[in-house]
């Protein structure tokens, strides 16, 4: 049996990691990227510390002409399809543009898959398709309210397809919040603009790349006023690809939408005050606006991926808070 496993985005920031899980379990990565908010040294690095050929074709996963003749899909396992553009306010500068990449690239690789009879997919999703939830922590049955932002619509639209599908067994992965690195420091959250993502920006206020942090709105209806959310270590959400790939790959039929999350909402503050004691380093912050497209509270109730899957998250979050500080340092210095 072929062990190829498409991985779109992988050389993004959670697709690297997956790769590194997926080479270790014995899988064959291919990795698809077009290198729009990513870089090709990360597929360097990847060789480096799996000290093995990665092989990466740089292709536009909208672009079915161009993987289709460039890839041998017969000898294909699964497919995990992460490429997507995912900054929350540029999707509500540009819903076209995140609509046609997000979900035209889903559609995409969802015809492939049948026309190929692939039958492993895993899909990147969000617990942003929950909208702003009634009741905390949310499982897979809570209710998706609307979306937030054109960001999440799209996410919720991808996972619509695949459901509607006739791909046989899927895995949606609902991702809370990853964060951290590689325990190697050689690869981590590396986007190529301005960050949008909170811990990326106080590794750069950290490393003197930026004055100030901005904590957007403390008047929410929280512990402390700020946002909650479910941060995690990178390595774990990982990590879940494999499970996920392993649960399915012997089965008929397997169609799965799980949360993936560490299960404990922590707030913007909280995060920042872990952060300076796990690092021993100060962060200066101010109180700004509220952020267009935020969601007040949200946070995981993961206990579906650890019966389904036998997923366990093994990492703190002051140790993914660690992780990233040391590959902020080590990326400012190489
Ligand atoms: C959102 C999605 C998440 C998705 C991610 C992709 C929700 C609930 N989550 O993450 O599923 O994977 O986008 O990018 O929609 N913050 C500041 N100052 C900053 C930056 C962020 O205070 O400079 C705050 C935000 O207001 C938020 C928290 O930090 O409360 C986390 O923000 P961020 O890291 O951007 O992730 P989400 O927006 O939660």
């Amino acid at each position: 049996m072929s062990k190829n496993i498409i991985v779109t985005g992988g050389a993004g920031y959670i697709g690297s990691h997956t790769v590194i899980d997926l080479v270790e379990s014995g899988y064959n990565p291919i990795i698809i990227d077009n290198f729009s908010n990513s870089n090709f040294s990360v597929i360097n690095k990847l060789e480096k510390i799996c000290a093995k050929k990665i092989k990466s074709l740089n292709i536009d996963c909208t672009n079915k002409n161009e993987l289709v003749k460039k890839i041998d899909w017969q000898n294909i396992l699964g497919i995990i399809h992460f490429a997507a553009l995912k900054s929350v306010s540029e999707s509500f500068e540009n819903k076209k543009k995140y609509f046609f990449n997000n979900v035209e690239s889903t559609r995409v690789l969802i015809d492939i898959a049948e026309e190929n009879k692939i039958e492993n997919f895993v899909f990147s999703s969000s617990c942003t398709v929950y909208g702003s939830p009634d009741l905390l922590p949310v499982n897979e049955n809570s209710e998706l309210k609307k979306a937030l932002s054109p960001y999440g619509e799209t996410k919720k639209k991808c996972e619509d397809l695949i459901k509607n599908s006739k791909i046989k067994k899927f895995h949606i992965l609902r991702y809370f919040n990853p964060i951290g690195a590689h325990k190697s420091s050689l690869i981590g959250e590396n986007p190529k603009n301005k960050p949008n993502n909170l811990v990326p920006l106080i590794c750069q206020c950290g490393i003197g790349k930026r004055k100030l942090l901005t904590i957007y709105g403390n008047n929410y209806s929280t512990k402390d006023g700020t946002c909650v959310r479910d941060y995690i270590h990178v390595s774990d959400v990982a990590q879940a690809h494999v499970c996920a790939l392993k649960n399915m790959i012997d089965k008929k039929n397997c169609k799965e939408v799980l949360n993936i999350g560490l299960s404990k909402g922590i707030s913007v503050l909280e995060l920042i005050n872990l952060f300076e004691q796990s690092n021993n380093i100060k962060i200066n912050y101010v109180f700004g606006e509220r952020r267009k497209g935020d969601i007040q509270e949200i946070y995981a109730d993961c206990k579906l991926a650890k019966k389904k899957i036998n997923w366990r998250p093994k990492n703190s979050i002051s140790q993914a808070l660690v992780d990233a500080w040391k590959w902020e340092k080590k990326n400012k210095l190489s």
